[in-house]
């Protein structure tokens, strides 16, 4: 299995340690022998795609940037990992530093950016305190700073730590936050390379996204392009939790079958017990059943095709006993907390998903609720500025599809009214807002 960002070699964070395994010779290699729109062109050539989230084609980002020097333009490097369920870019700061640093320092070199900023959210200080270490240490060496390694190229590498919100982690509230404003997420377009931070052209990757750089300059694109699944070439850093014995953080290739994930690499299910839902991307990406699960590969249009997503790549398996309406309580009072209030359909749909959902759980939930609840879902999806929303509505809305008996059994026995019956009827069937 390729290994890509967590190898096994002892003491890889230490820099002496990754230079002699090879470390910095991609930034060597670029700057001396290879122009700035070469670089990108490897990149698109690898066929990388964001492991943010969105699975967007990082060199065709990168060719957004404008190419004039006349504007700063800046890299914002993602590590706020907010989301529940989603723990692998703190594996990247702790077992692998330099190797995203030098990531930074192609990405910088390909783009013509000056300044980058690694955005982590403010609790996370540990890791917070390894990167300003290892910037240290490459700063040191000449590798930033400068004129680095003599060739005349100057760039510099900063930290800013977020104060904790989730929202921050959406590309545009991260520069806002940047910028000391409140963290509300842009309208777009303008999209950031055109407007980014302080108004000047900006790009945002994801922590693991900058770290496979490295290997694809040292390795080429081609070499990249054929690990895993074409489409979503690559490794991918999976963190596992939940209902498995060896929950942690794997790197496997894209395309793996997840059950294998769980019932390989991961130990099985805790107890010998059986899967009942597993959410494949973190906790905002519509969860799957025990059938999908068994057949299902880890790349994203492996799961796009059966409705749901790569995400993050963190894994959520539940077991046969999981209780999914406390679950769903669970996601869903998160959302609700970390919805920034800006868009009204999130911050009240969210609001009404969690108090429904505890209504449901204390035994006063109605059989009409369900359809509410997915209604209430489809009314914040696709209608806000930036995908909290989708974010908080595709659980809710997905597990009660999949999983709806599991509502069903909490909610009492009620006559059912040809009223109740007609509001049931026109909620399945309605594309109007519901009100009540
Ligand atoms: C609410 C919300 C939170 C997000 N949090 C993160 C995050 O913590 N880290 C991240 O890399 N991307 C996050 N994203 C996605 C970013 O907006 C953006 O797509 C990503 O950083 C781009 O990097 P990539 O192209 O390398 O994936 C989030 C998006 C939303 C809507």
């Amino acid at each position: 299995m390729t290994k890509i960002i967590l190898k096994d070699i002892p003491d890889f964070d230490k820099i002496e340690v990754y230079e002699d395994n090879g470390g910095y010779t991609a930034l060597r290699k670029a700057l001396l022998e290879m122009t700035p729109d070469e670089v990108t062109e490897e990149v698109k050539r690898s066929n990388l795609r964001g492991r943010g989230g969105a699975c967007f084609p990082t060199g065709l980002k990168w060719t957004f940037m404008p190419k004039g020097k006349d504007k700063p333009k800046y890299l914002c490097c993602n590590g706020d990992e907010s989301e529940p369920g989603s723990f692998k870019d703190r594996e990247i700061f702790e077992k692998n530093p330099h190797q995203f640093i030098e990531g930074v320092l192609l990405a910088n070199y390909a783009m013509g950016i000056k300044t980058a900023y690694v955005y982590i959210r403010g609790e996370y200080y540990k890791w917070i305190n390894i990167l300003e270490e290892k910037l240290q240490e490459a700063y040191k060496k000449g590798y930033i700073g400068n004129n680095i390694l003599g060739t005349g190229f100057s760039t510099d590498i900063y930290i800013h730590r977020g104060a904790g919100a989730y929202i921050c982690g959406e590309e545009s509230a991260l520069m806002n936050s940047i910028e000391g404003k409140r963290g509300y997420p842009r309208v777009k377009p303008p999209f950031p390379a055109q407007n980014g931070l302080w108004g000047n052209p900006t790009t945002i990757n994801n922590i693991e996204t900058l770290a496979n750089i490295p290997e694809i300059i040292n390795n080429g694109g081609e070499w990249f392009s054929k690990i895993g699944e074409p489409k979503h070439p690559g490794t991918l850093l999976f963190g596992v939790s939940g209902h498995v014995n060896k929950p942690g953080v794997y790197e496997l290739e894209t395309g793996t079958p997840l059950i294998k994930i769980i019932n390989e690499y991961c130990g099985g299910v805790t107890g010998g017990k059986d899967i009942k839902m597993v959410i494949p991307g973190g906790s905002s990406m519509p969860p799957l059943t025990k059938e999908e699960v068994m057949s299902v590969k880890m790349d994203n249009e492996s799961l796009k095709a059966i409705g749901s997503s790569i995400g993050t790549a963190g894994v959520i398996v539940m077991n046969e006993d999981t209780d999914l309406v406390k679950i769903l309580i669970k996601i869903a009072h998160f959302y609700y907390h970390e919805s920034c209030g800006q868009c009204t359909p999130c911050r009240e749909g969210t609001g009404w998903l969690l108090r429904m959902l505890k209504r449901i759980d204390e035994g006063k939930g109605r059989i009409e609720d369900l359809d509410l609840l997915i209604n209430v879902s489809e009314n914040i999806e696709g209608n806000t500025v930036c995908a909290l929303g989708d974010a908080a509505a595709w659980p809710v809305k997905w597990t009660i599809r999949k999983f709806r008996s599991e509502f069903e059994k909490k909610i009492p026995a009620s006559p059912v009214t040809p009223e109740v019956k007609n509001k049931v009827h026109s909620l399945r069937h309605s594309e109007e807002p519901v009100k009540n």
